[in-house]
């Protein structure tokens, strides 16, 4: 386990708070293993009803950790950070998220796998994967287009421009905007009122609101997206990307055909 996931539990909610802030949130592969775990224990617990995913400070979470993309491994289908996509994808709990501040590439691709999503006055949000040499996960892919038409999923994606909470609001990308010092306390709220409710009748409205063959177009644009991914991460393209990130430079793609 982590320091950097933590973990509570009170009243039929399971909280799941990311907590690196030193690092902006950045998920490392221990941190992904701590959320689908954390998630995978209140699938499996009957006394949680609802789950909740949040950031500390000013941030939601900054992405996949990039020195860990750097000296990442082949990681397969069964990588951390697979294992946690398909813990939220596979949720048939409700997941509410409070975005408190900025959220990148993985932190707003998460998003498309909550059901609730209350972002704080302030919050931004970002999509840097084609910057960093990749592509986008989490089958944002086929969900980003789904939610705000292809354009807008395009300009979002291929820019990787930062957009903020009315842009997001517009988008379909989250419910409403909060007060940052309301925030957590709207999430909490709406968690404890969904946890109130018939459970039996949440989980299967959730279950038809993903029905048809949802869940199995996002299952296979996952593994679509792994394989592209895996590929990019180690062409040159995205190591020039990320060691300028971490060098504190401009990167230089003029050399790339
Ligand atoms: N991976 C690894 N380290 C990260 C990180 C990430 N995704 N995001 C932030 N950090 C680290 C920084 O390297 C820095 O470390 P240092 O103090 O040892 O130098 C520390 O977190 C603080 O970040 P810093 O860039 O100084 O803060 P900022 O407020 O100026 O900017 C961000 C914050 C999030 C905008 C900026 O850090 C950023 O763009 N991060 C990369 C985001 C990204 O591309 N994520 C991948 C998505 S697929």
């Amino acid at each position: 386990m982590t320091d950097h996931i933590v973990v509570s539990q009170a009243a039929r909610v399971m909280g799941i708070q990311m907590n690196r802030p030193d690092k902006k949130n950045a998920l490392t592969r221990g941190m992904y293993v701590a959320l689908a775990e954390a998630i995978e224990q209140a699938e499996n617990d009957p006394t949680v009803r609802v789950i909740t995913i949040t950031g500390v400070d000013d941030v939601f979470t900054s992405g996949n950790d990039l020195k860990d993309f750097l000296d990442a491994q082949a990681g397969g289908p069964n990588n951390p950070v697979m294992r946690f996509l398909a813990a939220i994808a596979n949720a048939r709990k409700p997941l509410i998220a409070g975005v408190n501040g900025l959220a990148v590439g993985i932190g707003v691709t998460l998003l498309l796998h909550c059901d609730l999503v209350y972002a704080a006055e302030g919050a931004a949000f970002q999509l840097p994967f084609v910057n960093l040499g990749v592509v986008p996960e989490a089958a944002s892919s086929l969900l980003l287009p789904r939610i705000m038409g292809h354009h807008r999923a395009a300009e979002l994606l291929f820019f990787g421009s930062r957009f903020d909470v009315h842009a997001a609001l517009q988008f379909g990308l989250i419910n409403a905007i909060h007060p940052r010092d309301q925030l957590d306390r709207v999430v909490r709220e709406n968690a404890g009122a969904l946890a109130a409710k018939p459970p039996q009748a949440l989980r299967l409205t959730k279950e038809l609101l993903k029905g048809g063959t949802y869940r199995s177009d996002v299952a296979a644009r996952l593994e679509e997206e792994r394989v592209h991914f895996e590929r990019q991460l180690s062409s040159p393209e995205a190591r020039e990307a990320m060691s300028a990130f971490l060098e504190k430079r401009i990167p230089d793609f003029s050399r790339f055909s």
